[in-house]
């Protein structure tokens, strides 16, 4: 199905929109009303977003497990001659930090992160699907209604804040679903297509050996790679951004990648997990950066089709016989 709204695309008009309280995160519909912080306004949004910033708050810094964990991913990878991108790095990186931030006993296994994935159907909703996540979203919200929470880690705080009145049942549903998407998705597609330009930049490559890098390079480079090409907001009352004018009752495709520079949004909705991220993003790329350096060939990409985000489905690389790890 096409998007049939206005696209913004100009750095100051997205900006601007981003920033109007006038331009609703809830797509209106079946959807008023929901208890998915991304499609909340408003004091509701406020309230639910303090304690899922409390939960993302762990992360930060990084624990020691979850190093380790990333470290042990990498050092599997030496020796390979092929790599797969997506399916040996980005995913299984982005799903430690995803399962740290929600911390059960149970795995996440590679069928669940699969219906995480699947829960982004559920932005379809801005684009006239209806209950577009069905199936993926009961699978990943029971997975986490049966789990056993970790003592004090994201999804324990999120039952206690349940039992505090802070958050409502509803939010508790969701709120684990729409988390663990935000931390595994986006990551997931930054991180391949990072590496994926390392393996073919060893110069690249060894600024990260050598940490000659200016500061901020990561940051830049997720506004280059930028995971999420669209954020999505609908009109409440008819505006003008920007010298665009938008009717009350239509949505708006808010245009984030470059070249905006605005991969973690801005305004109330902006990343929360953005330290999470890039320290995330900074440390696995560093490890993985020594064997990246040697010569790689790239042997095939593909893109994922999605209207709002951006990343590979895979990206294969090959050694070139001649070097050596
Ligand atoms: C490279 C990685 C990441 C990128 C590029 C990214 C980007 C974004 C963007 C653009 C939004 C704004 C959506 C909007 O305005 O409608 C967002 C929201 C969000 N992100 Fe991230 N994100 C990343 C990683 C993470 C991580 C690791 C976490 C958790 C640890 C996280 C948690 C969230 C949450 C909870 C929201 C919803 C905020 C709200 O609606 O108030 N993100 N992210």
């Amino acid at each position: 199905m096409e998007f049939q709204g206005t696209t913004l695309a100009t750095k100051e008009a997205c900006v601007h929109a981003l920033r109007q309280p006038e331009l609703s995160s809830n797509p209106g519909g079946a959807m008023a009303g929901s208890a998915n912080l991304l499609f909340m306004d408003n004091e509701s949004h406020i309230r639910l977003r303090a304690v899922v910033r409390d939960v993302i708050g762990q992360l930060e810094p990084l624990p020691h497990q979850v190093t380790t964990d990333i470290r042990a991913i990498v050092q599997k990878l030496h020796g390979r001659n092929d790599i797969d991108l997506v399916a040996d790095f980005g995913r299984p990186v982005a799903a430690i930090v995803a399962a740290a931030v929600l911390a059960v006993e149970q795995e996440l296994t590679a069928e669940l992160l699969d219906q995480i994935s699947g829960t982004a159907a559920n932005l379809g909703v801005w684009i006239g699907d209806s209950a577009p996540a069905g199936s993926a979203m009961h699978k990943v919200v029971r997975f986490f209604l049966k789990a056993t929470a970790i003592h004090d880690g994201g999804l324990d705080r999120l039952r206690r804040a349940r039992k505090a009145g802070e958050i409502t049942e509803d939010e508790l549903l969701v709120t684990p679903v729409m988390l663990v998407h935000a931390a595994y998705e986006n990551s997931t597609n930054f991180l391949a297509a990072a590496a994926l330009q390392l393996s073919q930049s060893p110069s690249l490559a060894e600024q990260f050996v050598s940490g000659s890098r200016q500061a901020g390079a990561v940051r830049e480079m997720v506004n280059q790679i930028c995971p999420t090409r669209h954020v999505m907001r609908r009109a409440t009352k008819p505006l003008d951004v920007a010298g665009t004018h938008i009717q009350e009752g239509e949505c708006v495709a808010i245009s984030i990648g470059p070249p905006n520079a605005l991969a973690f949004g801005t305004g109330s909705h902006s990343c929360p997990g953005i330290k999470v991220a890039l320290t995330e993003a900074e440390f696995a790329l560093r490890e993985i950066a020594p064997l990246l350096a040697a010569s790689w060939r790239t042997v095939s990409v593909e893109e994922k089709n999605h209207f709002v985000f951006h990343g590979l489905s895979h990206a294969l690389i090959r050694r070139d016989s001649s070097s050596g790890d």
